[in-house]
């Protein structure tokens, strides 16, 4: 491990979620100290620290923003700024980023930019075909088995993929997305998939040209009701370690994905430096590729990074301008889990501007990281968003994580806060 430059003393982070609220918050306890400030941020991150309004779409006004503060480094949490070429135009003006340039965005940005490197590079992923027209696309349906995949290409706010259980569904879907421009520029081309079956997982690797290091495993809960029920959301809840990924099945996905990914991404001619977040699923067969996104997880962030006993400030930045080989991560013991307190409604129609009281104080280990909150006119903590807040705990126990969480979430006082109540229920009932 080689860090090419001392550790900046300033950094940007870009974002205003749960995610962007941890990363804020670990770089903060860098034994490094440094001045860390945040664009546009939200109410908790504004009580870490600055924040600027500046929209993480504004690529203009951030660099702009990251040359008047002196930001020496700046960390990326989501992907649009990125997908928009954030990272260029900071690398442009000599300011040292963590998040991809635009062509390395692209592997979220684009699915079928995707599986076309997945295909040519042989990493096991679902078969599919690629259309822009309605006639050859239902042809194609015709010739696959229920249940099918349809994929709109682009950015969709995770709600671009229907898992068709009939082939009148899946044409439906295929009609929706080419003719009636449901998802906008972003379902004009699709992608029809072969289904997988088995559980789904998910490996976060920050990723340094052909270097890497995995971080630790974690597992989240996407539907929004108990018992992994009703509509799919961005993640009501995590915990780390996932130990239904044991240290072999660990040690197959990155012999079989996270190394070919890493070579395959390099061979494309990417220089990627950032977060690869890769959603695997486990099938009978082996794990198999269903996509990468090209930053952190919301709300994987969340109970991932409390666990590194390593400085997240070195690590970044070791990715950013040094090299990654032979960089050992060192991980507290025990487990993390996180929470997450939404809007009743989310993911559909939700109120905003709802007070929200927190506890006086929490236990130790107890951490609410702030994601859609704002301060009204009057001062106070109002809802702002469909995530509200994660709230993660870290103990020597899963059982003890949960716990703490639960309390810590019926301590919160807020009309319209919604939580699944079986964040964990699984591992711990595994056992
Ligand atoms: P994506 O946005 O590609 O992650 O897809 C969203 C969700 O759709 C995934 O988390 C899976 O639950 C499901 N999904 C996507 N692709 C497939 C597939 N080929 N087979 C089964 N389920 C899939
Ligand atoms: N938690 C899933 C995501 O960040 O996309």
């Amino acid at each position: 491990m080689a860090s090419a430059l001392p550790l900046p003393s300033t950094i940007l982070v870009v974002g205003s979620g749960g995610r962007e609220h941890t990363l804020v918050r670990c770089l903060l306890a860098s034994p490094a100290k440094p001045r860390v400030f945040c664009a546009p941020g939200n109410a908790g991150i504004a009580e870490d620290t600055t924040c600027f309004p500046v929209a993480v779409d504004d690529v203009p006004g951030l660099v702009a923003l990251a040359q008047s503060e002196r930001a020496a480094f700046v960390v990326v949490g989501p992907e649009i700024p990125l997908s928009l070429g954030l990272a260029d135009q900071l690398i442009a003006a000599r300011i040292p980023v963590y998040g991809p340039t635009a062509d390395g965005a692209q592997l979220e940005a684009s699915k079928t930019f995707t599986k076309k490197i997945l295909l040519r590079h042989r990493i096991p992923t679902a078969a599919a075909g690629f259309f822009s027209e309605v006639g050859a696309a239902l042809a194609y349906l015709r010739t696959r088995p229920v249940p099918i995949v349809i994929k709109a290409d682009g950015l969709a706010a995770g709600k671009g993929v229907v898992v068709a259980l009939t082939a009148a569904e899946a044409e439906t879907a295929v009609r929706e997305m080419l003719a009636d421009g449901k998802f906008g520029a972003a379902g004009k081309q699709i992608l029809i998939e072969d289904c997988l079956t088995g559980e789904e997982t998910s490996i976060l690797v920050v990723v340094s040209g052909r270097d890497y290091v995995i971080l630790p495993t974690s597992q989240d809960h996407k539907r929004v009701g108990d018992g992994d029920t009703g509509p799919n959301t961005g993640g009501m809840g995590t915990y780390s370690p996932a130990e239904g990924v044991t240290p072999a099945l660990l040690d197959r996905i990155e012999r079989e994905i996270v190394r070919p990914s890493v070579d395959a991404i390099a061979a494309e001619g990417i220089a990627f430096c950032g977060t690869l977040f890769i959603g695997i699923m486990l099938t009978p067969s082996g794990p198999q590729v269903i996509e990468y996104n090209t930053r952190f997880g919301d709300p994987e962030t969340q109970v991932v990074l409390p666990r590194l006993a390593t400085d997240l400030l070195e690590l970044l930045w070791t990715a950013a301008t040094g090299r990654l080989a032979g960089f050992r991560l060192e991980v507290k013991p025990g487990h993390s889990l996180c929470v997450v307190v939404a809007a009743r409604g989310y993911p559909d129609h939700y109120a905003k501007g709802d007070t929200i009281t927190l506890p006086p104080s929490l236990p130790a280990g107890v951490t609410v990281y702030h994601a859609g909150t704002a301060r009204n006119a009057a001062g106070q903590l109002v809802t702002n968003g469909g995530r509200v807040l994660g709230v993660t705990a870290l103990s020597p126990t899963l059982r003890e994580a949960a716990d703490a969480a639960y309390a810590a979430c019926d301590a919160i006082r807020c009309a319209s806060k919604y939580f699944r109540r079986d964040i964990g229920a699984r591992q711990l009932h595994r056992r």
